[in-house]
């Protein structure tokens, strides 16, 4: 089948809740995909984050299919041993704690609203069901990660949300103080908000934070579904900050790509969920597992985190530099190669452009041309994806 045909195809039968490009992937490789109608483009949004280790990562990829032919799945009603492996092989990678797997991100803040609701139930011997988030969030988008993420848009049609979330503007430590009450069982925040254009909080305002939840006995869950597995440099961005969440949620890149999610807690918090109390019939299966634990020796690699890091410093610059010349870019930020460039204008007309020429990019938060290459790119990718955009912006 052409583009054509897969596209006409997929908007007879696919219900539409994306506004997709009119490109059909068929192969991955590396930094590159291709379409049905063999073009090849550059990929720079990577699958959302979630292939960190580029396309068609042979060995994450062999590691599943041996799995997969031995065991793919069981129910959590048993034992299997990737999973045991993979559990102890990410806690240690993290601090003391356990975790808990499930299938994606949404259902990993789920996860955690549930157990932070729970725990300080039992902790304080009443409910406490108010969580602070943050105006800008995202969260993911079942009823209660969605009743997380911020903004009406996300929200239109779908009734009321989980009562007692209440939304403060990212970095304003006086607001979260504000927002305290008796009932507030825990605040949630994204290390580096992603789809709202990424914004990087300061170091100070994230201590400042963790010391605040600390002294007011409330949950501290970092959500780094997209900051997690390397993206900013870290191998999770709490790293930067030099503070110890509660509960981190994780999902995306945790098996490169193969649906996977995860949430971690501190072990006192953790005993708070016990048989019975929550569950995934997917979550962690021996599959999934396999391939996370191949990924996360990859990821984790102090080679890979300083390309991110020298990658992502190396991008900025150049973006920055183009400023002059294009004044359309009004900001450039980020943090390891997760980095936003902020137009006076929305971006989605740039990002067709980008895709003429070979570049998949995204737009997000309509301004934001949002970068998200795998963790290996090479400085020529980079290069060659850079000069695309300067030459469309006349840089
Ligand atoms: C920070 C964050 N949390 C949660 C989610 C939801 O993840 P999923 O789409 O796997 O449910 C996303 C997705 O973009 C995200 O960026």
């Amino acid at each position: 089948m052409n583009d054509k045909e897969i596209i006409d195809l997929a908007n007879t039968y696919i219900i539409p809740t994306y506004n997709r490009h009119r490109i059909a992937i068929v192969k991955g490789k590396g930094a590159s995909v291709w379409s049905a109608d063999g073009k090849k483009y550059l990929d720079f949004v990577n699958g959302l984050a979630a292939n960190n280790l580029g396309h068609s990562y042979a060995p994450v990829n062999k590691a599943i299919s041996k799995q997969m032919s031995r065991l793919g799945r069981t129910s959590n009603l048993y034992y299997t041993e990737p999973q045991a492996l993979y559990a102890k092989a990410l806690v240690e990678k993290i601090y003391k704690g356990k975790v808990f797997f499930c299938n994606s991100g949404t259902e990993a803040n789920e996860a955690a609203l549930k157990l932070a609701r729970r725990y300080s139930m039992e902790k304080k011997g009443k409910a406490c069901r108010e969580i602070i988030a943050f105006e800008g969030s995202f969260h993911g988008r079942t009823m209660g990660s969605l009743s997380l993420t911020h903004g009406e848009k996300y929200r239109e049609g779908f009734g009321s949300m989980l009562p007692g979330v209440k939304h403060v503007p990212y970095g304003d430590l006086k607001a979260v103080e504000k927002a305290i009450t008796e009932k507030t069982c825990a605040v949630i925040i994204e290390p580096v908000q992603g789809e709202s254009g990424v914004h990087v909080p300061t170091i100070t305002f994230v201590q400042k934070l963790a010391r605040l939840c600390s002294s007011k006995k409330i949950l501290l869950i970092f959500d780094e579904v997209q900051t997690g597995f390397g993206r900013t440099g870290a191998l999770f961005a709490f790293r930067h900050f030099k503070v110890k969440p509660d509960i981190i949620t994780m999902a995306k890149a945790i098996a490169n790509g193969y649906p996977m999610g995860a949430m971690f807690a501190k072990p006192e918090i953790a005993k708070s969920f016990t048989p019975g109390t929550h569950a995934a019939t997917f979550g962690g299966s021996p599959a999934a597992c396999a391939g996370a634990l191949v990924a996360l020796q990859t990821l984790s690699s102090e080679e890979l985190l300083e390309n991110v890091r020298s990658m992502g410093r190396y991008m900025i610059i150049r973006l920055t530099g183009m400023k002059s010349a294009a004044p359309v870019i009004n900001h450039v930020r980020g943090l390891g190669l997760m980095i936003g460039v902020e137009m006076a204008v929305p971006c989605s007309y740039l990002v067709e452009k980008c895709a003429k020429s070979g570049l998949l990019v995204n737009c997000t938060n309509k301004n934001t041309l949002r970068f998200l290459p795998p963790l290996n790119v090479t400085r020529a990718e980079v290069d060659k994806a850079l000069n695309i955009l300067g030459k469309l912006l006349g840089a």
